[in-house]
């Protein structure tokens, strides 16, 4: 019997960015032990999705071509593999396709990877019109959250959550202990604005840095304090009102110690989510040196219950889901280019 076909989106080297991605006819994919088959409804990228594209992860985990990107999904069951019990055909869950998710440990300075893709075939990721999922990374979505809001905290909020529970705040309990003062850089973006809103929901006065354009928006998502970025004083990342850090979580692109270091109160920490040689050096330095003030690269792992949290957060209207710009699937290309330029607010969504 002839092979069911979908439109795919899909790139066959390393580089070549929006210009590299093809549009594609292949194989619906066929679930696994312990995957789903889903009919996808909506994908967002993350800028890691071009960033493995340009290569990250290459010498760890050099990729098999052709390859289709994205890892943030949401859509509806349309066949179970062998083992799976707790969905069944019809079911709207959000998840990480399973084609490109990773794992990632921090232990010391070492970066652990495991690929969590079966090496053996293409099952596919988010520009699709279908896609496999690993069952242990996907949750069922609440009628209240559309496909387009389901896929957009997978990763971005799970890194957001993840790593303000790094900079000390708690979401688990009635206690969530003293207030932190936490710094969100580049808030306007898509683990940005879940940073601010996640960290007052942890109890923090929350300074947040953006472009003039989006100095509303980040106010409304809660911000206590909002810096132009491109200002002098935001250049400096110095609170209007004087507050020392305890954490500041780094989405921004590279920003020099030495910028962080006079705003950080005596024991702060950055939490930076893309560290580059620069900052790596800086955390082995303070490592090393026993500082109080610390540089920690953050690397985010996804787990389903921490996805469960959020999806309930944004269910009871706690967590809002700011998106960008929506592009066909054929259209995917824009998408791409958009994300590339790092100028998105919230969320980039691409609908087959
Ligand atoms: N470690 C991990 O596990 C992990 C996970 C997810 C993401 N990340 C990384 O975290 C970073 C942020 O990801 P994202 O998805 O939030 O990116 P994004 O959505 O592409 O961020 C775009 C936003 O950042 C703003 N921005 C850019 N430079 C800025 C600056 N210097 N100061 C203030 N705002 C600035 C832009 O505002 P304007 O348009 O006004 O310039 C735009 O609104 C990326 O490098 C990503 O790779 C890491």
């Amino acid at each position: 019997m002839a092979e069911k076909l979908m439109c795919a989106v899909q790139y066959d080297s390393y580089g070549g960015g929006a210009a590299g991605l093809k549009q594609v006819e292949v194989p619906v994919p066929t679930p696994s032990k312990g995957e789903v088959l889903l009919k996808l409804e909506a994908t967002t990228l993350n800028p890691i999705d071009w960033k493995i594209q340009k290569g990250l992860f290459r010498p760890l985990m050099p990729k098999r071509f052709p390859y289709i990107p994205a890892t943030d999904v949401a859509g509806e069951v349309v066949e179970v593999g062998p083992g799976v019990e707790n969905f069944k055909p019809g079911d709207k869950i959000d998840g990480g396709g399973s084609c490109s998710i990773l794992h990632l440990f921090y232990g010391f300075s070492l970066i652990v990877v495991m690929n969590i893709l079966d090496k053996k075939k293409q099952t596919g990721g988010g520009l699709a019109e279908y896609a496999v999922a690993k069952i242990d990374m996907t949750v069922h979505r609440p009628a209240e959250i559309s496909a387009a809001e389901g896929a957009s905290f997978p990763i971005a909020g799970l890194t957001a959550h993840g790593a303000l529970t790094l900079a000390g705040l708690k979401f688990d309990g009635p206690d969530p202990g003293p207030q932190k003062n936490i710094l969100v850089t580049a808030a306007s973006g898509g683990v940005g604005h879940f940073a601010v809103q996640l960290a007052k929901l942890g109890n923090a006065h929350v300074t947040a840095t953006c472009g003039v354009r989006n100095i509303d928006l980040v106010r409304s998502l809660g911000a206590d304090e909002v810096l132009d970025y491109k200002t002098p004083a935001g250049a400096v990342l110095k609170s209007p009102s004087g507050k020392k850090y305890d954490a500041v979580i780094q989405c921004a692109s590279a920003i020099p110690w030495s910028v962080f270091e006079p705003n950080l109160n005596s024991t702060g920490k950055v939490i930076d989510l893309t560290p580059g040689t620069s900052a790596m050096w800086t955390y082995a330095v303070k490592k090393l040196t026993l500082s109080k003030k610390q540089l920690v690269p953050f690397m985010n792992s996804v787990k389903a219950e921490n996805l469960v949290y959020l999806a309930e957060l944004v269910k009871q209207g706690n967590l809002k889901v700011v998106i960008d710009c929506k592009h066909a699937l054929n259209d995917a290309e824009a998408a791409w280019a958009k994300s590339i330029d790092g100028h998105a607010t919230g969320k980039i969504v691409v609908e087959p």
